[in-house]
């Protein structure tokens, strides 16, 4: 057995701060003492790490991502090996990833190809959720038997994306009872996909081809109105809704509303919607290729209620839908018509920082901070006590954070496969120092000591949120 001591750092949950120093034993934490008592002065390790003046915090769950996704016409550049890197260097320590159904094929297909690209090669834990393309009665069964498995506990279907992704509200609404009898979780694209199509083609007929327009054609009240029919899908279903990548603040106010009725519905958003703007889409040349995503980026007003959002607990999860495309060669094929721009952002290595930096700012307190990007998404997603959280018994994904350096965010300098970052230039305070997964020491102090192939794929309990 191998004991791995830190000491002296301000132990954060989302429940509790305390000065404390946490004993771990080979994978799990086994213990915790107030720092200076005599507990913690008789406990004994073969590696301590001192972490005063620093906090100690459960490694960040990233509940969406897509590494290596085949979409827009080519993949994702992050691959499993690089984005659990990049995830592991800004303090996340686990990743829920989405195998995708190929069209006409079985859910398994999806999660076989899934796990061909992630098995061996993750640096840190990782799960699978399932998106579901096509929705009929085999797909419904297998949907049961991978809920009660754990290898996949929720399912995104799309309201967006006609002709890829997008199941019509019959398909959803069945999906949603079979959710509702199994105790699986229904992720929702939210926006009107149909009608975006048609705003696309006028857009482009008016010779509109910049990328600002990929923000005005996905309009606001298109996601607010996806996310009220989704809702009430979900309520004739009675199933409970975990709404990704809410950007607006009329769609926030249709889960606001819900939830005022008691109806278990659920929202996530993401850096990009609290910290970027249509005002980055509008950026002079291509250059707003950098930020076209879906849902859009919306005007900074939107910001303000998005953190209101997330004080009111009316979202609980913050993720990244970290969907890295390179600007050359990728971003790159929307030259001239914004609709083939890929959409996606790289973001999971700046998540837990940014979020940071909305603490040192006032807007959330730490213990939010960590609530809604290390302990919520592990609850929401059935990985709690044993992610999201520093407790005995729980793996020793363990993150010792500065909070008072100041760095830069850039792509010269951080670990995402991708030649660009979304937040270049950007300041912030606050850095992570050394990380934990499962007890070893993936990073310390900037140099990386983890390998491909650490990171175990996590089978999940069913929604622990409810
Ligand atoms: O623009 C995005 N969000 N790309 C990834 C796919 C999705 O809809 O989450
Ligand atoms: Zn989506
Ligand atoms: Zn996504």
């Amino acid at each position: 057995m191998t004991r791995t001591l830190i000491t002296g750092g301000l132990v954060v949950t989302a429940a509790e701060e305390m000065h404390a120093d946490v004993l771990i034993e080979d994978r799990k934490i086994v213990a915790l003492a107030a720092t200076g008592s005599s507990t913690a002065a008789g406990w004994q390790a073969e590696t301590v790490i001192d972490a005063h003046g620093q906090y100690v915090l459960p490694g960040g769950v990233d509940a969406h991502t897509h590494m290596e996704l085949p979409f827009g016409g080519t993949s994702a550049s992050d691959t499993f090996e690089t984005g659990t890197r990049a995830a592991a260097w800004g303090g996340t320590t686990t990743i829920i990833d989405f195998a995708v159904q190929p069209m006409g094929g079985a859910l398994r297909e999806g999660l076989d190809a899934w796990h061909a690209k992630a098995e061996g090669r993750c640096a840190v834990d990782y799960g699978f959720h399932t998106i579901v393309s096509d929705v009929n009665d085999s797909v419904l069964k297998e949907m049961d038997l991978l809920t009660a498995s754990g290898e996949s506990t929720s399912f995104k279907l799309f309201m967006a994306y006609p002709g890829v992704f997008y199941s019509d509200d019959g398909k959803i609404l069945r999906a949603m009872q079979s959710a509702a009898h199994s105790g699986g979780l229904i992720m929702m694209h939210a926006e009107n996909g149909l009608a975006i199509d048609v705003l696309v083609a006028q857009a482009l007929a008016a010779g509109h081809t910049e990328p600002r327009y990929h923000g005005e054609v996905r309009r606001e009240l298109l996601e607010a109105e996806a996310t009220h029919r989704a809702i009430k899908l979900a309520q004739v279903a009675g199933s409970p809704l975990y709404v990704v990548h809410v950007s607006a603040g009329s769609a926030l106010a249709e889960l606001a509303a819900a939830r005022d009725q008691g109806l278990p519905v659920f929202g996530e958003t993401c850096p990009q919607y609290l910290f970027l703007s249509t005002d980055n889409l509008a950026e002079p040349g291509f250059e707003g290729a950098k930020y076209v995503c879906s849902t859009p980026l919306r005007p900074h007003e939107h910001q303000a209620q998005l953190w209101r959002g997330l004080r009111t607990n009316d979202l609980q999860v913050v993720s990244t839908d970290h969907c890295p495309f390179c600007f050359t060669g990728q971003k790159e094929l929307g030259r001239g018509d914004f609709s083939k721009i890929p959409n996606g952002l790289p973001g999971v290595e700046n998540r837990m920082d940014l979020l940071h930096q909305a603490v040192v700012e006032g807007r959330i307190s730490r213990r939010r901070w960590v609530e809604i990007a290390c302990a919520t998404p592990a609850r929401m997603f059935g990985l709690y006590p044993r992610k999201g959280t520093i407790a005995p018994g729980a793996d020793a994904d363990v993150v010792v954070y500065d909070p008072e350096t100041v760095q830069v965010l850039s792509a010269s300098s951080h670990h995402m496969n991708v030649d660009y970052s979304a937040y270049e230039g950007r300041q912030v305070t606050g850095r992570v120092r050394t990380v934990l997964s499962r007890g070893t020491v993936v990073l310390d102090h900037g140099r990386w000591l983890g390998r491909a192939g650490h990171g175990q794929f996590l089978t999940r309990a069913t929604c622990q949120y409810l």
